[in-house]
This record gives C-alpha cells, sequence and structure tokens, in this order.
C-alpha cells in the first residue's frame, strides 16, 4: 500500500493548504498505521504539530483540514479523535480493487526500483584453511537473504565471496606442507583434516624459531609470484573452497564471484601512494598509517590505522581499502553492503573513513556494514558440541536435517500415513534447513541469539515449520476443492466482508511496504514478522469463515484470497531463501 500512503499524504499537503495556505502544503502530516484497528486504518498527528505556529487547538485544526480533506473513494469519511488525531478508514472497495491488481500482477503490485543499482553484496567471507564457523554462517544466510531482496526489487546486484585467503598465516601453511614426507600426503585432506594441518603449522610456528623464519621467507616468496609457493597456497585454498561449496550448497547460497583477499594484491601498493598522495599517511615507528578521526585510545590520543606494517606487509584493512575502491571504480558499485558480526563494525567504521577522506567514496555512494550478533548455546555462552567442541557447521545443518525427520516420521506415524522415501528426505531437509535459516533471519539481527534446534522446529511460534504449514493449509484446500488457483482466471470479484477477510486482506496489501523497508533498512526480520503475522491472521480467517462450502460468489472470492496468501508466503519466504513444500 505504498501507493495509498503516497495518495494520502498528497490529500494532506491539499487540504493543509486550502485550510491553511500554500506555505502549509509541505507540513509532513505525520500519518502513521493506526495502533489500533478500532481507530481505523491510518492516524495523522499533524493538528497537534501545528498547534504552536497556528496558535490554535489542535482538534480546531482537525476540524479545518477535515473539511478540506478529500479521500472519496479510498477512506470512509475522516474522524476527529482524542486531542486533535485525525483517523482514517479504507473503504472495503477500495482494498478489493488494490488486492485484484496485485491478484493479476505477477510481482504482486510491487513495482521494481525505477533506477536501479548496482549493488555489491559481500558476504559469507570465510577464511582458508579454517573451518567456517556459525559467524560465517549468519553472514551467509543473512548476505544471501539481503542479495535476494535486491534482486527482486530489480537491482543489478553483484554477490561477492571475499574469502580470505592471503596474509602471513599462508607462510606457515606453505612452509607446512612443504616439509610434508610429500604433498601427496595431504591430497585427501578434508576441511576438518585441514583445520588440524593449521593447528599443527601454527603450533610449529609458535614454537619453533627456524621454521618462523622458513615461514616469512615463504610469504615474501608467494607475495613476490613464486610459482612453488603459488602452487601450495593454490592447492590450500583449492581444498577449503571444496568444503566451503558443500556448505552453500545446502543452504542454496550462490555467488556471483569469489573474490579471495588475493584478487586485491595487485592493487595495495597504489592504496597506500594515494593515501600518501592525499597528505593523509604518517610514519608511526616504522609503520604507515592514517590517524583517525573519533577513534583514540586510552589516553585520549588519536588511533592509527596501519596500513603497511613496518615489515612491508600490508594487512585486512589495506585489502579492504583497495576493495572500496575496486567495487566502486571498476564494479561501477552505488550500493556497497559489508555482511559481518557485529565485532568488526569498527574496522568497517575506520576503513569507510579512511577511504572517505582520501575521496574514494562519492557522495552518491550508500555504504553500510551490516552487523549481526552472536550465536549462543543454550547456555548463553559460545555455541559448542557436547564435548565442548566447536561446531562443525555441515554436522550443525545435517542435524537438523536428522532431527526434521525423526519429527515427521512420529507424525506420519501418529498419521497413519504412507510416504515415499523422496518425499520425507525433500521435507526433512525443507523443514531442517528452512528452520535454521528462519531462526536466524526472524532475530533482529544485531542481538545475539540461542541456538536450540527444539525451537526453532516447533510447529507453534515465529518459525519456519509454523509458516510452511499455513502455505501447506492453503495447498490442502486447493486439493480438497479439486481447485486449480491458476484458473480461477483474472476476472474474479473480491468481496471483503467479514472482518477476518478485511484484516488479511489490509496485511497482504503491505507486501510491499515490507519489501521496500528491508531493501532500505536491511532487517530481513520484518520480513519474517510479516509473514508470520500473515500466517496468523490467514489462519484466523480461515477458522473463521467458509472457503469451500461457502456459496458463490464467495467462494471464489475467499479461494482467491487463499491463492493470494499462498503466493505471499511464497514469494515472501523465497525472499528469506526458504523453499516451501506443498505437503508435508
Ligand atoms: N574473512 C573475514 C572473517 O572471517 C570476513 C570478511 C568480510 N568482508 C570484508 N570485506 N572484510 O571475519
Amino acid at each position: 500500500m505504498n501507493d495509498t500512503v503516497k495518495q494520502l499524504k498528497l490529500s494532506f499537503e491539499q487540504a493543509l493548504s486550502a485550510a491553511f495556505g500554500d506555505e502549509y502544503a509541505k507540513t509532513d502530516p505525520l500519518l502513521v498505521p493506526a495502533s489500533n484497528p478500532k481507530f481505523g486504518d491510518y492516524q495523522s498527528n499533524v493538528a497537534l504539530s501545528l498547534a504552536k505556529r497556528l496558535g490554535q487547538q489542535p482538534r480546531k485544526i482537525a476540524e479545518q483540514i477535515i473539511q478540506k480533506l478529500n479521500v472519496v473513494g479510498i477512506c470512509e469519511t475522516p474522524q476527529l479523535a482524542g486531542a486533535g488525531f485525525i483517523n482514517l478508514t479504507l473503504l472495503p472497495s477500495y482494498l478489493e480493487t488494490e488486492l485484484k491488481s496485485a491478484y493479476t500482477d505477477l510481482r504482486l503490485g510491487i513495482v521494481k526500483a525505477k533506477t536501479p543499482k548496482r549493488v555489491v553484496v559481500d558476504f559469507s567471507s570465510p577464511n582458508i584453511a579454517k573451518e567456517m564457523h556459525v559467524g560465517h554462517l549468519r553472514s551467509t544466510i543473512i548476505g544471501d537473504s539481503i542479495a535476494r531482496v535486491l534482486e527482486f526489487q530489480g537491482h543489478n546486484v553483484l554477490r561477492l565471496n571475499h574469502l580470505g585467503d592471503w596474509g602471513t598465516q599462508f607462510g606457515m601453511l606453505i612452509t607446512q606442507l612443504r616439509e610434508a614426507e610429500s604433498v601427496n600426503d595431504y591430497d585427501l585432506l578434508d576441511l576438518g583434516e585441514l583445520v588440524e594441518f593449521y593447528r599443527e603449522s601454527k603450533k610449529r610456528f609458535d614454537d619453533d624459531a627456524e621454521f618462523r623464519e622458513r615461514s616469512r621467507q615463504a610469504v615474501v616468496a608467494l607475495q613476490s609470484g613464486d610459482e612453488k609457493a603459488k602452487i601450495a597456497w593454490k592447492f590450500l585454498c583449492n581444498k577449503s573452497r571444496i568444503e566451503f561449496e558443500i556448505i552453500y550448497a545446502l543452504l542454496d547460497v550462490h555467488f556471483d564471484e569469489e573474490r579471495g583477499e588475493s584478487f586485491y594484491n595487485p592493487f595495495l601498493v597504489q592504496v597506500v601512494e594515494d593515501l600518501d598522495k592525499a597528505g593523509l599517511l604518517v610514519e608511526n615507528q616504522g609503520a604507515k598509517c592514517v590517524f583517525l578521526d573519533g577513534f583514540t585510545n586510552r589516553e585520549g590520543e588519536p588511533l592509527p590505522l596501519i596500513v603497511q606494517k613496518s615489515d612491508g606487509g600490508y594487512n585486512y584493512a589495506t585489502t579492504d581499502l583497495a576493495a572500496v575502491r575496486y567495487r566502486i571504480e571498476q564494479d561501477k558499485a552505488n550500493r556497497l553492503i559489508y555482511v559481518t558480526d557485529a565485532g568488526q563494525a569498527n574496522h568497517f567504521a575506520q576503513v569507510f573513513q579512511v577511504a572517505r577522506r582520501a575521496l574514494w567514496i562519492p557522495e552518491s555512494i550508500e555504504i553500510d556494514h551490516v552487523p549481526f550478533g552472536l550465536v549462543q548455546g543454550e547456555d548463553g555462552k559460545k555455541l559448542k558440541t557436547r564435548s565442548g567442541e566447536t561446531v562443525k557447521l555441515k554436522d550443525l545443518l545435517d542435524e537438523a536435517i536428522v532431527r526434521a525427520r525423526a519429527d515427521l516420521e512420529n507424525r506420519l506415524k501418529a498419521e497413519d500415513r504412507q510416504e515415499t522415501e523422496e518425499f520425507v528426505a525433500n521435507a526433512a531437509s525443507v523443514i531442517g534447513i528452512s528452520s535454521v535459516k528462519y531462526a536466524d533471519l526472524s532475530q533482529n539481527r544485531t542481538s545475539n541469539y540461542v541456538f536450540s534446534y527444539d525451537r526453532m522446529l516447533d510447529r507453534q511460534g515465529n518459525t519456519a515449520p509454523y509458516m510452511l504449514y499455513a502455505y501447506v493449509r492453503t495447498q490442502g484446500i486447493s486439493r480438497r476443492g479439486e481447485i486449480d488457483f491458476e484458473q480461477l482466471g483474472n476476472s474474479v470479484d473480491i468481496l471483503l466482508q467479514h472482518e477476518t477477510e478485511l484484516i488479511l486482506a489490509k496485511h497482504l496489501l503491505q507486501l510491499d511496504e515490507v519489501v521496500n523497508a528491508v531493501e532500505q533498512d536491511l532487517f530481513p526480520n520484518r520480513l519474517c514478522e510479516y509473514l508470520f503475522q500473515l500466517s496468523q491472521k490467514f489462519n484466523q480467517f480461515y477458522d473463521k469463515v467458509p472457503v469451500l462450502n461457502a456459496e458463490e460468489p464467495l467462494r471464489t472470492s475467499r479461494l482467491v484470497l487463499c491463492n493470494l496468501t499462498a503466493r505471499t508466503l511464497k514469494l515472501g519466504l523465497s525472499l528469506l531463501g526458504i523453499q516451501v513444500l506443498d505437503r508435508m
């Protein structure tokens, strides 16, 4: 109902200038959704805000506005309430028309962005030779959902995996690999072993000065393009990549490009040079750095952002500075999004500040760090396995599927239903993976959340199974009535008579507002909340009014409401990266 709000605002503008003169036309009508359905659908507080300026009682002002307010065809007669609020209730006939136009539109009335942007979404981004952890899982799920929303809105999205594939740790890894009996020893390494391998080399690095020295030389060799060092490095990257791919396939997440940190290596020299030219570079104890505004140490002195270490090496921040430039200059991005844990907020604020001061980020570019909180175990501490080890993502996802399957099998038994293995396996995998994704996305991402299989797989509450059930219910109606929703055709009449129909209709029409909000502020939990309420409102409607047994023309109208609910759920869930099931 984006357009509805726009139209109402326009009507207010006209009423305000008619009542008080043109200089009042641009006054914000302070139109908000009504806090309680008994006040209608929208409320304007503008009369209160003008009391001082006009030197009149708010109720008096409201009366004058109402007199001039033309909302014929959209709302019932505006009502004056309380201290001077103007309450608006949408006309059923208006809702019917709006709903019909959403119904006949494949995009459910959501218009694509008028000026599509080139948006870079940097997400997931695990580190080579290390295990992908739950933080990367969050980044993957949230980043994918954001990318899906932006893509749906018609933007030109570049999904980037900024793999941690560069840095001094490769010196020790390469050396460890070289000093093994033969590289073949490592041919069969899976990521679990690779992590062990990482640990071993780290231990040697810490304990053995000569190993440390050889590792340093290996870094230099790698960075100066030495072929042998590169082969070893590639070998390690490929091993990791295979494991990451397994997770991405399970999650149904893809990237347009993998651009590891190494990709930006050729541009690092230029970054430092240009910072120098911009007059921002300062030498501090041999390191090249930029002093930051607004970041101070305990003594209150400004903090430096190091861009080149005293040994000549570059770091994480230098790479991100090169990446910002590349994405703006080469990828022609006008919006940059980075999805990482909240712990990196300072890193990004510092990188963005330096890039801005170097004039690498034009005014017109929107640049957002999208932070998220921690995933905790049920004890409120860092998520661990029962034996106290860090949880492997593959195991975590598999476990969700196993549990979803157990639930499903129990239910099939209780209902005495026979289903094929194919059905059970597919449903368990959809339910298991959706539950993990939904549990993550439905939280306000900035807060920490407690990982609980029991809660995420519960069929009651704000969970994936609850939502999937609502969808299954809509499909059950079409099966039982032997109705092909697609065959209802476009020339149907929608009639909104029962209260639950009106409530459902109004909610269905808010989809565009919610998707737009997620596009702007990148909080997918808003969409989850919307879909949860939609499922609830649909269930109330379905419990209160007959659908298949209703008389025509109500029957068809109600079937259309069911179909619209189904399509809205399916679309909304798909924007969260969640598939639906016709039966479960
Ligand atoms: N590899 C990093 C990590 O595991 C995340 C990278 C995020 N993206 C970026 N451009 N810095 O924490």
